[in-house]
């Protein structure tokens, strides 16, 4: 055995010490960048960093297990968009492990197949099935939900959680801008044709439906004037991360919207916008690069792990605490406040119209 004696001088002692030191400080300088550009106050970020629980006892470090612990709703039955990596998949192994059955639409089946095995090594009874669906196209989510209508199966929970962050400029087949169609315009067709569908299933069995739409704090960083309708069809200049917050901002708006109609037209479905956390998945490794892995070095402090992430999705999917709440934006699994932009119930209302009409022009709608 050859052991190796390092001669450690006071000097290296020193300038390890220094670095370390170094490192702390730009982290911290930079977490409290972020959090001043996310206009949160300190109290908000001293509860984040250290996991304080909220109202409800949880709080940004409960896991989705905890957060749906003792919880095990029968016969219920839930969508989830983008089940195959990240915060989706973790979201469906939970929901499984609970006793609800799953509908994991995909458009790469045989990553979809690999998490339902996944999935029923740990939980042998779950039932799973894996459907096609490509959320960037409208034939293929008519497609999705005539199948799925087909098999006669109730529908308590959507989950609208597949997410896209697209580096280039890309169209969709009905020629919009890749990023906003995948996450909002094709959320906004799903939830319109699986609607009927959610308020049958509440009506038949009393169970109220839930809604989830999966969206991120980034939209906090969309200004009034940047929030334009055909703009964000098809945009002039093309920036990635600003077409990822518009469609963030749009998934909430349109939350609050139909919470609004469907209050109105006193159906037993509630929806609600979630923000997950910041968590190292697809979506962010997608984009891996010098700077982007120095602002997830800078940040660490600030990721969830996986588990973390998947925790108010499942806590507003089953947890009777959220019965009855509607139009909302949690956070770290409590009520929480979003921008003001996305909190306006005329642009809401505005962009529920717009995309309406987008879609009944797109689609033969019945
Ligand atoms: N991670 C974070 O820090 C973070 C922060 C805030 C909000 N979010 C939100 O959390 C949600 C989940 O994201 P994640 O972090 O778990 O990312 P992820 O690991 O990249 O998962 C994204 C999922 O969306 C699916 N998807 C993408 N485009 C699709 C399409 N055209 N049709 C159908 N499915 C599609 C992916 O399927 P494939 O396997 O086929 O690619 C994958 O299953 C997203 O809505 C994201 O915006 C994430």
């Amino acid at each position: 055995m050859v052991i190796k004696c390092f001669v450690v001088d006071e000097f290296t002692v020193m300038q390890i010490a220094m670095i370390s030191f170094m490192k702390w400080i730009s982290r911290l300088v930079f977490g409290c960048y972020i959090w001043s550009k996310l206009e949160f106050s300190i109290t908000d970020a001293l509860r984040y960093i250290m996991g304080i629980a909220g109202p409800n006892g949880f709080g940004s470090k409960s896991t989705a297990e905890q957060v749906t612990e003792g919880i095990s709703p029968s016969h219920l039955t839930a969508i989830i968009t983008g089940a195959t990596s990240g915060i989706g998949a973790e979201t469906a192994r939970v929901l499984a492990k609970r006793g609800v059955r799953l509908v994991m639409p995909a458009r790469d089946l045989k990553k979809a197949g690999e998490v339902k095995k996944r999935i029923k090594r740990e939980s042998p009874g779950a039932e799973i099935i894996v459907m096609e669906m490509d959320l960037s196209s409208f034939a293929s989510i008519q497609n999705f939900c005539s199948n799925f209508l087909s098999l006669g199966l109730p529908l308590n929970i959507l989950i609208n959680n597949a997410g896209k962050l697209c580096r280039s400029f890309q169209l969709t087949e009905e020629k919009f801008e890749m990023t906003f169609a995948t996450n909002y315009l094709g959320h906004y067709l799903l939830t319109k044709l699986l609607l009927g569908k959610l308020v049958e299933t509440a009506t038949k069995t009393s169970v109220p439906g839930r809604i989830i739409n999966v969206t991120s704090v980034i939209h906090r960083w969309v200004a009034k004037e940047g929030f334009k309708f055909d703009d964000m069809l098809l945009p002039k200049s093309y920036n990635g991360t600003r077409a990822y917050a518009l469609s963030k901002l749009a998934n909430i708006m349109h939350a609050k919207e139909m919470a609004r109609q469907l209050k109105e037209r006193n159906a037993n479905v509630t929806i609600n916008s979630v923000h997950p956390g910041i968590v190292k998945t697809g979506i962010i490794r997608d984009h891996r690069g010098l700077i982007t892995d120095l602002v997830f070095f800078l940040a660490s402090k600030l990721l969830k792990s996986t588990a973390q992430g998947a925790s108010t999705t499942c806590y507003i999917a089953i947890n009777p605490q959220v019965n009855g709440v509607s139009g909302k934006y949690f956070a770290d699994c409590n009520e929480s406040s979003c921008s003001p932009l996305a909190d306006d119930d005329y642009a809401a209302f505005d962009l529920w119209m717009k995309t309406n009409i987008l879609v009944h022009k797109s689609v033969a709608l019945n």
